[in-house]
């Protein structure tokens, strides 16, 4: 078949200017599955114009072949394989294999791997003392970001983004320290000293090694804790063009270097709208108390006029039940009976998700619990403090982050990341002199208009947040 055959069989969408008259032919792709996509890029070129999506509620960003959602069905795929199957037959590494090599390891490919991250898990011995400026009381997660950034101060020979096999280093380097990192940042919290990582352990159980051994005891990893924990670390693993992976995306299209590009995506995450959202939802039921406040601040949720949000509830692409919330409930019911526990909180995370699955509010805008909901509940059954949840989202999250990074830099049509405006701002004026500004009676006008205040923790119910 000809170019021209094959230009003459494309699918086009004509774009109408009813003004001027004008018209465009913008091509449509096909992805494998899900939504076709517009093709503008040469929009700009050939009309002058832009397009204004706020959020990229409709914007598809890049090419990728690593997860696929389908948010009205409740679908979650990476390289093909369901959440729940991966969930109930594999363990992490194979999942981190799984999304940086496109297929499942063979058992070769798999000793390999785990041989590989196993022996990449100490950090270089200059970083505890890093780790040492800063004050005892800090957020992890403003350690995980300071840290991880600095870890591109240490590793020179894995940087050259341009040679794949210094990708795959830097890819293994990231997702085995990161325990060590997020172990090491709960320790000097604690004043506890660090406790080195073990070659002897699997990825799960070596974290919660960190965590909670110490060295005047023997310390005994719970095999239902580490199933637990190497769950929850599946389920987060990747979830397509999130804020912090699109952050992660953005950061490496300048070739900027990977440990920064990763302290970025930390960044992101950290947002309740975004991975805060578990240690949110532990403050929320604190903050609810008792079984028999619930329905009050189910109430305060749907008040436009109060900021308050349900926190774990809702998802920007799941408009039905998020399958990991799924997973994690079914296993959140696992753990607290295996452990015995007995938190009147769990009581008040009971009624909170039986009123909202009941109430119309909730329902009609498809408001559901999601992965934070479960997580949060589990992790603090499982004895990990609150500011600790979000860490163990970036740890599990790291290796869809680095997956995307060397997707991008191994695509042809990877260009800087650089979105345009709808500038709504002054026109060309002439410059002032100060003397002309002091006489000026007018006040001053704020330039970013009031603060929105994020008050359901920093929000704002008609703020609109970048996906998750
Ligand atoms: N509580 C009360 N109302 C809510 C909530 C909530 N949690 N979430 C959305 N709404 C309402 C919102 O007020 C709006 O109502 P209306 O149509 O009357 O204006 C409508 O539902 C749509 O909300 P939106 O803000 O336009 O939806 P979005 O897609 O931009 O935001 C979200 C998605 C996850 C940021 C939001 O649902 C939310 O803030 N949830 C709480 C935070 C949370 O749990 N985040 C973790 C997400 S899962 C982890 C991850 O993958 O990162």
């Amino acid at each position: 078949m000809s170019d021209k055959q094959a230009d003459d069989q494309k699918h086009y969408m004509t774009l109408h200017d009813n003004v001027t008259g004008e018209s465009w032919d913008l091509p449509i792709l096909e992805g494998s599955e899900g939504p076709r996509v517009i093709d503008i890029r040469a929009l700009y070129r050939d009309s002058g114009m832009f397009t204004y999506d706020p959020g990229f509620t409709s914007t598809a960003s890049c090419q990728s072949s690593i997860t696929y959602i389908d948010g009205e069905a409740g679908i979650l795929r990476h390289r093909g394989y369901s959440i729940e199957d991966l969930a109930e037959n594999s363990e992490f590494l194979d999942v981190c294999y799984l999304l940086l090599h496109g297929n499942l390891p063979s058992n070769a490919e798999k000793s390999a791997f785990e041989h590989d991250i196993t022996h990449h898990t100490m950090v270089h011995e200059q970083i505890n003392t890093f780790l040492r400026g800063f004050r005892r009381d800090a957020h992890p997660m403003a350690i995980m970001c300071g840290v991880v950034g600095a870890l591109s101060a240490f590793y020179h020979d894995s940087t050259d983004i341009d040679d794949p096999q210094q990708r795959m280093i830097s890819a293994h380097r990231l997702i085995a320290k990161m325990p060590t990192i997020g172990a090491m940042a709960y320790k000097y919290y604690l004043g506890q000293p660090f406790v080195y990582p073990r070659n002897d352990l699997s990825y799960a159980e070596n974290f919660l090694h960190m965590m909670f051994s110490t060295p005047t005891e023997e310390y005994k990893v719970s095999p239902v804790l580490a199933k637990a924990m190497d769950k929850i670390f599946i389920l987060h693993a990747d979830h397509e063009q999130n804020a912090s992976t699109s952050t992660v995306r953005l950061a490496g299209s300048s070739g900027a270097n990977p440990f920064a590009c990763i302290a970025s995506g930390i960044a992101s995450l950290w947002g309740p709208a975004h991975g805060g959202a578990n240690e949110a939802v532990l403050k929320m039921l604190n903050e609810i108390g008792t079984k028999d406040r619930v329905a009050e601040f189910v109430k305060r949720a749907q008040d436009p006029d109060d900021d308050w949000r349900l926190m774990g509830f809702g998802h920007r692409v799941y408009k039905n039940y998020d399958p990991r919330a799924k997973i994690l409930k079914a296993s959140a019911d696992e753990v607290l009976a295996e452990l015995g526990v007995d938190d009147p909180l769990l009581e008040v995370a009971a009624e909170l998700e039986r009123i909202a699955l009941e109430d119309e509010y909730f329902v009609s805008r498809k408001l559901y619990p999601n992965v934070d909901f479960y997580s949060g509940i589990i992790l603090k059954a499982m004895g990990f403090p609150t500011n600790m949840f979000t860490v163990l989202f970036a740890i599990a999250r790291t290796v869809g982050w680095i997956s995307h990074w060397k997707e991008m830099l191994a695509d042809d049509h990877q260009k800087i990341g650089r979105p345009r405006q709808l500038y709504l701002g002054e026109t060309h004026r002439p410059f002032t002199q100060l003397e002309v500004r002091e006489q000026s009676t007018a006040p001053s006008s704020s330039v970013d208009g009031a603060n929105n205040g994020w008050s359901w923790l920093w929000g704002n119910k008609t703020r609109k947040i970048d996906n998750m």
